[in-house]
């Protein structure tokens, strides 16, 4: 079992069959009760956790949370808040969410305000969940826009069992293969290497542990995201545009944004991995090229996008595999940046 602790408050566990060998909880005194908050394709696995807390002597209640992005409405958070009223939770009771990242971003929140903050377990289930969504405390609710609504607040314990991430269908293990290939472009070679070594067979544990290693120290030095917690959004300026315009998931998009930042940072940077990035990508049958979508529209996105400033779109660029710089880069770049993964 891996254990890496963020900011000196968060432990984040990572071990096979974890939540069969493992407390669920950190050791404590006080709890009169636990909630357990679920996504419905995880309820069966919610059940287990909640048993888990039970034997511990703790009296647990299980709830299902909305799936999906419907778990992050503002009617659905008010909904969790009442039923949590109606359980009488108290201040020194804890709240154990289950499931993937938009459960754990909703649920985070929830349990961040409910009585001015519950302590707060995650039990991510997907991989995307487990290295990015989980890690660093960032809490979100939707507003009409993604995530507009949330708090910066650590859980206690992250615990991610690895035997229930190698189940994931294909689907899922691609879209957080993608941010941890983009963990390892940041801030880790050896990961890159793990990949390249292994491609769809890279060993799950050591894996997710070197991304959230990656996360946590970035974490650790910019909680706030005041500076180089941006680094995290390598391949997501132009991503997100091609994500919004193509309507395509997260996962690849990112897979194509670095594909965009690889090629401007060898521009500007002169780095010589694009190549390398582009072979690993594609490997992991991730795309590398944008689908056929208006080009104008994602020009239109960029220009929009808040990572602009004076000297053009903000972006993460690498100098190295492990070695990244945010830029201002010239529209110039950009389109050329845009061209490589085929946007006319
Ligand atoms: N807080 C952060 O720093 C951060 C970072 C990245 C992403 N996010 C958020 O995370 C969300 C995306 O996370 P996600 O991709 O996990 O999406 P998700 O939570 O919507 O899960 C995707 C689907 O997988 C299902 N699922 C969950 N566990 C499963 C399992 N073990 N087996 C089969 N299916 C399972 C879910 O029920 C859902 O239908 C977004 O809302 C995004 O904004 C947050
Ligand atoms: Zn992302």
């Amino acid at each position: 079992m891996e254990r890496i602790v963020v900011n000196g408050v968060s432990e984040v566990l990572v071990g096979d069959d974890l939540l069969a060998r493992d407390r669920v909880l950190p050791e404590r005194r006080g709890r009169s009760q636990i909630a357990v908050l679920a996504q419905p394709t995880v309820a069966g696995l919610a059940e287990r956790v909640a048993a888990r807390c039970e034997e511990a002597g703790v009296p647990t209640r299980v709830r299902v949370h909305p799936d999906g992005e419907a778990g992050k409405s503002l009617d659905t958070a008010a909904a969790t808040y009442a039923w949590l009223n109606r359980c009488g939770l108290h201040r020194d009771d804890t709240i154990v969410a289950v499931g993937g990242g938009a459960l754990t971003d909703a649920v985070g929140f929830i349990a961040a305000t409910y009585l001015r903050g519950l302590e707060t377990v995650y039990v991510p289930t997907t991989l995307l969940g487990a290295v990015d969504a989980a890690i660093g405390g960032k809490t979100a609710l939707n507003l009409g826009g993604k995530n507009l609504v949330g708090v910066f607040r650590h859980p206690a314990r992250v615990l991610i069992d690895t035997a229930v991430l190698a189940a994931l269908p294909e689907a899922l293990w691609r879209e957080g293969a993608a941010e941890a290939v983009k963990a390892g472009l940041i801030g880790d070679p050896g990961l890159v290497q793990l990949f390249e070594e292994h491609g769809r067979a890279t060993p799950m544990g050591e894996m997710v542990a070197r991304a959230v290693a990656v996360k946590a120290e970035i974490v650790e030095e910019d909680f706030a995201e005041t500076g180089r917690r941006a680094v995290l959004n390598y391949g997501h300026t132009i991503g997100h545009a091609i994500e919004y315009v193509a309507g395509i998931s997260h996962g690849e998009a990112v897979a194509i944004g670095m594909i965009a930042a690889g090629a401007a940072s060898v521009a500007v940077t002169g780095f010589d991995g694009a190549d390398r990035q582009r072979r690993l990508l594609d490997g992991l049958g991730l795309p590398v090229e944008a689908p056929d979508i208006d080009g104008r529209e994602v020009r239109r996105i960029l220009a929009l996008d808040k990572k602009r400033d004076a000297s053009g779109v903000r972006m993460v660029l690498l100098r190295d595999v492990g070695d990244p710089i945010v830029r201002g880069v010239s529209p110039a770049t950009v389109e050329e940046a845009l061209q490589v993964v085929g946007i006319e």
